[in-house]
């Protein structure tokens, strides 16, 4: 630590005196660059439904996709994530729904591809939550979530998602040994360019609700994901996470949820040179729409927000405010 000098020569509110030299001194920005975008998709037409809890955020029919699409890529977001609503009649035990090349995510990575090209880039996740008939991630037996058996259907995922177009493929199911796997299968069949976005560090958290409404998981998960999600007591097991993931072809990791577990990212900083994404999930996204709405604090929260994600050290953000928030910037 540098000492400069001591009141009254030093006054640290010189340097907070009026906007320009507050910019000027800035430690920390964000801009549209910084975000991505998650879209929620609903099978149909000219659908495009609000979601329980979550105001301001939609699920969207395939044919009404354009709409949000072009606002992103008006806005300079780099990147969208594909969530998709999975009717009940599609759920089955094994999530076998994931590995149907026209499933409504493979049809909608062709979409935009197809009409939008390299303007935006494409991320999905890559478990079965959406697609299991139990709401868990991975296969279920006796009980337990099998890992290994589970694993092999990831890897499959990955590939059809890849062979659609998917620029970004983010496991986020956390089971052990998947990233390696993903890694290898995808590079086998020529898609060494598909990157990888870990879910490295991802908590048994209680700030998913909202999203388990959104894709249609409410209600159906069997207990809960504590046999593979994070522990939120601990931390050095977060480093663990990373260590194992980067030396199994990671690109990039997510930490998740955001504001709980900015500690996290600090550390996670500090540690490792590789791009570290935040995930402002939608429990957070609730609570601060909730305080909006009803006048406890105003809409700046939200930039406050985003920008402590930043001053932990994360170089962008995945928010469902990425598409609302650019006039407040
Ligand atoms: C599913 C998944 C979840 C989220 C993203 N991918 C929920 C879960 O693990 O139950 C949560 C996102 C959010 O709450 O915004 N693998």
């Amino acid at each position: 630590m540098i000492i400069t000098g001591k009141y009254p020569n030093l006054r640290m509110r010189r340097n907070r005196r009026t906007d320009w030299i507050r910019r000027l001194v800035e430690e920390n920005n964000i801009t549209s660059s910084d975000l991505i975008l998650p879209i929620f998709l609903v099978e149909g037409k000219n659908k495009k439904q609000e979601i329980t809890n979550m105001p301001g955020v939609y699920r969207y029919s395939l044919n009404k996709l354009h709409t949000i699409l072009d606002k992103a890529i008006k806005l300079k977001i780099p990147t969208v994530a594909l969530f998709p609503y999975t009717e009940k009649k599609l759920k089955d035990a094994k999530g076998s729904e994931a590995l149907n090349e026209n499933n409504l995510v493979c049809r909608a990575i062709r979409y935009i591809k197809k009409n939008y090209k390299d303007q935006i880039g494409i991320m999905c996740d890559v478990a079965l939550d959406p697609y299991t008939n139990h709401g868990h991630d991975g296969l279920l037996k006796n009980n337990k979530i099998l890992n290994d058996e589970t694993n092999e259907i990831l890897i499959k995922q990955s590939v059809l998602q890849a062979s659609m177009g998917c620029d970004i493929i983010a496991p986020s199911d956390m089971m052990d040994g998947r990233i390696g796997l993903i890694r290898k299968n995808l590079d086998k069949h020529r898609y060494q360019d598909v990157q990888i976005l870990s879910y490295a560090v991802k908590y048994a958290s209680s700030f998913y609700g909202p999203f388990r409404n959104a894709v249609g998981t409410k209600g159906i998960l069997k207990g809960d994901k504590k046999t593979y999600q994070m522990d939120f007591k601990n931390k050095n097991e977060a480093l663990r996470e990373v260590s194992i993931d980067i030396k199994e072809g990671a690109d990039m990791v997510m930490v998740k949820p955001g504001m709980p577990y900015l500690d996290i990212i600090s550390l996670i900083k500090k540690q490792f040179q590789i791009p570290i994404i935040a995930y402002q999930v939608s429990g957070e996204y609730s609570l601060i729409m909730n305080g909006i709405k009803r006048n406890i604090i105003n809409e700046k929260a939200i930039i406050e927000s985003l920008i402590s994600f930043k001053r932990a050290g994360a170089n962008a953000i995945v928010t469902y405010f990425a598409d609302r928030i650019l006039k407040y910037l």
